[in-house]
């Protein structure tokens, strides 16, 4: 979030008229409507290690879709977005969400975090393990085995950048404006984690490669979609 106040300007005034809301030309073509998306997502020297803005490329379609409508209708914050989404029909979200979804970006992060070995083993056990004991499931159980997701409500993990990890997992342990205003399966386990675990994990993640792609919705086991049945329960995004 280091853009100057005047380059966020341009963005903001930029985006408002390419979203149509401050003049009556409605762009009406895909490419058209995307442009403003790329300046923020699609460059990927904005993901490393200082930068903020997430990787959407390549995540589940339902996913994307659920966070367009979130950022809309206020269930999640964040104003350059919300300005731009205002007057987005949801078919032109879930339009949106398949463009994105079917995109892959050339992905380079950062390459080493300043974690000590067993610092590192533990963040891994919780990964792969989870803690069973505080009824923490595995990451990769809802997250996919390869952290690329599940189809179509379960976003990725990698690719992410250290300062949107910390934020995202600050917003669900406090009930935070950004993200933590509809509870769910996230800000329950997000709570049962400790500030060094959460420090760790937003380490570990952005350091670890990016391939593959997100896992079939057979990958998710059913006890764990219903644990977080308010994300799936969002209307239906087949189309
Ligand atoms: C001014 C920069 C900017 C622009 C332009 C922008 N975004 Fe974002 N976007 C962000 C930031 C920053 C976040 C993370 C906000 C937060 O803290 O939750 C975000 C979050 C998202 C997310 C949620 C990602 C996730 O992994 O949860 C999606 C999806 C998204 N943006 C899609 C879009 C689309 C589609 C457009 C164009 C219509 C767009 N964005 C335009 C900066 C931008
Ligand atoms: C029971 C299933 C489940 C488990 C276990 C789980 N997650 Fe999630 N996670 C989800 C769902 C569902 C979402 C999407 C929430 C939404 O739509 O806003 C999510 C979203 C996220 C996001 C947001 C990604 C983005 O692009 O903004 C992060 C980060 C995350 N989880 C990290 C973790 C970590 C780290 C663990 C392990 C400690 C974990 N999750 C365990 C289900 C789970």
């Amino acid at each position: 979030m280091k853009l100057s106040a005047f380059i966020l300007l341009s963005i903001i005034s930029g985006l408002a008229s390419a979203a149509g809301s401050t003049s009556s030309e409605i762009p009406d073509t895909l490419d058209k409507r995307v442009k403003p998306c790329i300046i923020c997502h699609g460059d990927a020297d904005r993901t490393g290690r200082d930068a903020y803005y997430p990787r959407i490329a390549g995540k589940p379609a339902g996913y994307l879709y659920n966070q367009l409508r979130n950022f809309r209708d206020g269930r999640r914050y964040y104003q350059p977005m919300a300005i731009l989404l205002e007057n987005m029909s949801d078919e032109y979200m879930l339009e949106i969400a398949h463009y994105f979804a079917s995109l892959q970006y050339f992905y380079s992060g950062p390459v080493s975090h300043a974690l000590s070995p067993v610092e590192t083993r533990s963040v891994e056990t919780l990964i792969y393990s989870g803690d069973p004991a505080r009824d923490i499931p595995a990451c990769s159980a809802c997250h996919g085995e390869k952290l690329m997701g599940v189809q179509p409500y379960i976003p990725g993990l990698l690719g992410l950048p250290h300062a949107y990890l910390a934020a995202q997992f600050g917003s669900w342990r406090n009930g935070g404006v950004m993200r933590g205003q509809t509870p769910d399966c996230m800000s329950e386990i997000a709570g049962k984690l400790t500030q060094e675990e959460v420090n760790a994990l937003a380490m570990w993640l952005p350091v670890q490669p990016v391939s593959g792609e997100s896992a079939g919705a057979d990958a998710l086991a059913p006890e764990l979609a219903q644990r977080c049945r308010t994300v799936f329960s969002r209307e239906d995004v087949t189309r």
